[in-house]
């Protein structure tokens, strides 16, 4: 069991072995019991991670599937361009089925796949470097966003706050640093955080099994709630402001997020605490209108009737029906402000987000 002060290894990676590049990522799904890191050196494999989250959070995912296309390129015997084009267009096809919601996905595989099929390169070989120098700019790029992001944020936290934070939006869920932790971690280090409320999150605890380890591996101090415990920190005054992270969104400054954030950010508007999210704007979905408009992804009913996901601890009778979605939408009316790498929008979220773009 990791406790106090462990140092985060890199979420996801593109390394070199022997046997070619692999996609190392810690299998998020075994803590906090267990800090393992996974080497995947198929796209199967990167499908399956990303599926059963091993590695989640909407930066993640963008990340680890443009290393996965980076690592198949790099494992490809095809010849040149277009064979690699050929076989590469089918795994991007496959990556991008995995999940429906987070928009940074379907952003970091267009990256990819521009190169695929841009400019002409001499070789394979020569493009599979090209994709590997990508993939790596990508997960940089992304550990840069969410400091700046961590950077925006800390002036609106104020000292001595209490802030409460749902699902996980750190470094496990980005290249490293994280977006709504990104923003409480610089807070904290600016000596502004008092103490983080964790919501558990249900059904599969990434507040309770990930964003606490994160606080403790840091030494910030944090209480974890189970979700229905937020109306009445919030009551007793005991919340000073909710900083949450996104999965996409829209023009109009909807915002999809792990499912219970609605729940909270009706609560912070009920209490007058200000909610805030924070995501790069990798993403911002600026082909959709409305939150309304954005695929929500449903998954298996085991990860509700058994806790955690767990086949021995059954919670629910066999013969009840079961729903589990996995995100919901926070009508832009709820969002105190959207704290992106480029600085803070505020509402009217359109014009606040085009200026972004
Ligand atoms: O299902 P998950 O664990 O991938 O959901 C993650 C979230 O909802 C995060 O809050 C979101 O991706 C932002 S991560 C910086």
């Amino acid at each position: 069991m990791h406790t106090a002060h462990t140092r985060i290894p890199p979420t996801v990676e593109l390394i070199e072995t022997p046997e070619g590049p692999a996609v190392r990522i810690i299998d998020q799904t075994l803590l906090p019991g267990e800090l393992r890191m996974l080497d995947l050196t198929t796209i199967p494999e990167v499908c399956e991670a990303i599926v059963s989250l091993r590695v989640r959070g909407a930066p993640a995912i963008g990340c680890a599937a443009a290393a996965g296309v980076a690592m198949a390129a790099g494992r490809s015997t095809a010849a040149d361009q277009p064979g690699l084009y050929m076989e590469l267009g089918g795994e991007i096809a496959r990556l991008g089925a995995t999940r429906p919601t987070a928009v940074n996905l379907f952003w970091a595989l267009r990256r990819m796949e521009h190169l695929l099929d841009g400019s002409p390169y001499p070789n394979a070989t020569a493009l599979a470097e090209r994709l590997a120098l990508e993939a790596r700019a990508i997960i940089e790029d992304d550990l840069q966003r969410c400091m700046a992001i961590g950077r925006h944020g800390r002036e609106l936290i104020a000292p001595g706050w209490r802030v409460l934070t749902h699902c996980n939006a750190g470094a496990l869920a980005t290249a490293g640093y994280g977006t709504a932790l990104g923003v409480i971690r610089a807070a904290s280090e600016a000596g502004c955080i008092e103490m983080v409320w964790v919501d558990e999150t249900r059904p599969l605890l990434q507040g309770a099994r990930l964003t606490a380890w994160e606080l403790v591996s840091e030494g910030i101090p944090c209480t974890v709630i189970t979700d229905n415990m937020a109306a009445s920190v919030m009551g007793r005054g005991e919340v000073d402001a909710v900083v949450v992270g996104a999965d996409r969104i829209t023009r109009n400054g909807d915002v999809a997020n792990k499912i219970g954030t609605y729940g909270v950010a009706i609560l912070a508007k009920h209490h007058g605490i200000p909610f805030y999210v924070a995501a790069p704007i990798s993403t911002v979905d600026y082909d959709l209108a409305e939150g309304s408009q954005i695929p929500i992804e449903e998954r298996r009913c085991d990860e509700v009737t058994h806790l955690a996901g767990h086949s021995d601890h059954a919670v629910v009778p066999g013969g009840a029906g079961v729903y589990n979605p996995a995100f919901d939408v926070t009508p832009n009316e709820l969002v105190t402000a959207i704290i992106t790498e480029k600085g803070v929008a505020r509402a009217p979220y359109e014009p606040a987000l085009q200026q972004f773009a």
